[in-house]
């Protein structure tokens, strides 16, 4: 879809007015063309973590941060939840299209043909001592499984695309299962043909041996809807990382491994993990929650409420509603009270009423309740990041495809303001003094 160009930005500096484009969105959002901002001014902008910076015109995910809306290529995200499922909602973002009948049964089969790992990989599972975190064995072992597929190793071109984006997809699963079963000292476990994406991921995790793990169609439908819901989320961190590294022409899976490490920090992907220990440490120290709420405003304490907050969402994440709504539902049917989910219900409570959280319209985000959902599902805390990017690596890779596909395709190059010494000459080390 084009984007409207037409009005226009006027800049004044040292006496000289100079005219940028403002250009809109399909939204509305607007923005102000900056592309000849240096070569006519000689100044470049300033943003302290890009909170007004738009790196891309993407037409993947939509977000409106003060009406708490997300949408994936046009459909509103609660939808997607209700009606698809993770594979389909995979191929809409990186497609552009819901599929038909054919094109999902084509790109499933590819799923499943590719689920498999290179057998000599598990010489490299070998090499991680058990306790090595499940992050940074995914990275390593995203590139590590690109090693095996000599074609894999540049950018992909457009015939080969559908078949790297399925087999990491796919992969991404099996690896994540293979390091839960290798830090618990478990027998692999290996995907069977018959079984649907996260169908495969419960086998892989959770089946003996000598016995099926019961597939029960509610905990398979909560973990297909967290899939769903982290599927994509416009320019984050990590998708932008993904973005970054793809810029250079870099391939697919090394872009993807970028977006793991990136998304593992705690201020992003990696908060649900920080939420469930956040919680548990107030469970075991007796807090029923308000003595941490008391120090997360503190800015002396080094805490932050877990969970809470987001750099665009100025309301109510809309997905952290669904999550609490599935997370509700799963623990009645499977009958679980987890003391968790009371101190969490109890802290959402307090912070919406607090001052502090309502003047800096701090809501829950995504992170808050998905951990619960995760302990339900007895998926291991330390995992919980790895089930956040199998949901994004679909986001990741219609981000990258938007860049394979632009015909202008510049590498991502920002500038910066020199705060560093002026010119100054080499001290040879006797001048330098003791
Ligand atoms: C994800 O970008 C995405 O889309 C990310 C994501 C995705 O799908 O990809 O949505 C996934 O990363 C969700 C966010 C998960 N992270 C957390 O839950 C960690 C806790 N939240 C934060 O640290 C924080 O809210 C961020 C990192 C999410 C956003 O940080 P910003 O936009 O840089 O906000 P800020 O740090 O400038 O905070 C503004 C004010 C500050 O107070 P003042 O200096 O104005 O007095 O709000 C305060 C902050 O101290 N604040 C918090 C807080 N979050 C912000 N205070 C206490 N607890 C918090 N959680």
């Amino acid at each position: 879809m084009d984007i409207k160009t037409g009005s226009t930005a006027k800049l004044e500096i040292d006496g000289k007015v100079h005219e940028l484009a403002v250009i809109e969105g399909t939204e509305h959002e607007r923005a102000i063309d900056i592309a000849s901002l240096r070569s006519s001014t000689g100044c470049i902008t300033l943003d302290d973590g890009y909170g007004n910076t738009g790196s891309c015109q993407s037409a993947i995910t939509f977000i409106d941060g003060e009406k708490g809306i997300l949408r994936y290529r046009g459909i509103p995200v609660a939808e997607m939840a209700e009606k698809s499922s993770y594979v389909e909602t995979a191929y809409l973002l990186i497609y552009g299209h819901l599929p038909r009948k054919s094109e999902l049964q084509r790109f499933s089969k590819m799923l499943t043909q590719n689920e498999n790992l290179h057998e000599d990989m598990k010489y490299h599972f070998e090499g991680f001592p058990s306790q090595a975190h499940p992050m940074a064995i995914l990275s390593a072992m995203i590139n590590a499984s690109s090693c095996f597929y000599p074609g894999q190793m540049q950018r992909p071109t457009r015939d080969v695309f559908d078949e790297q984006a399925a087999r990491l997809i796919s992969q991404v699963r099996t690896i994540a299962a293979f390091s839960y079963r290798k830090s618990r000292g478990l027998p692999i476990i290996y995907p069977k043909p018959s079984y649907k994406y996260t169908e495969n991921l419960l086998h892989m995790l959770f089946s003996d041996v000598y016995e099926d793990y019961e597939l029960r169609p509610e905990v398979v439908r909560a973990l297909d809807t967290i899939f769903i819901l982290h599927a994509d989320h416009e320019q984050n961190c990590s998708t932008s990382t993904v973005r970054m590294v793809a810029s250079a022409q870099a391939n697919l899976f090394a872009s993807a491994a970028a977006g793991v490490c990136a998304l593992w920090g705690p201020l992003h992907g990696g908060a649900n993990q920080w939420v469930i220990e956040m919680l548990s440490d107030i469970h075991s120290s007796g807090d029923d929650g308000s003595r941490f709420i008391k120090a997360a405003k503190d800015k002396n304490s080094g805490k932050r409420l877990m969970g809470f907050g987001h750099r665009v969402y100025r309301n109510y994440d809309p997905r952290a509603r669904i999550i609490k709504e599935t997370c509700d539902t799963l623990l009645k049917t499977l009958n679980i009270s987890d003391p968790l989910l009371d101190i969490a219900h109890r802290m959402e409570e307090a912070a919406l009423s607090d001052p502090y959280f309502i003047e800096r319209k701090l809501y829950p985000n995504v992170d808050f309740y998905s951990g619960i959902i995760l302990r339900a599902l007895r998926i291991p805390t330390e995992m919980f990041t790895v089930i956040f990017a199998i949901g994004r690596m679909a986001g990741w890779i219609a981000n990258f495809k938007e860049i394979l596909d632009d015909p202008k395709g510049r590498i991502y190059r920002p500038r910066q303001v020199y705060t560093g010494a002026t010119l100054t000459s080499y001290v040879p080390m006797g001048a330098r003094g003791e």
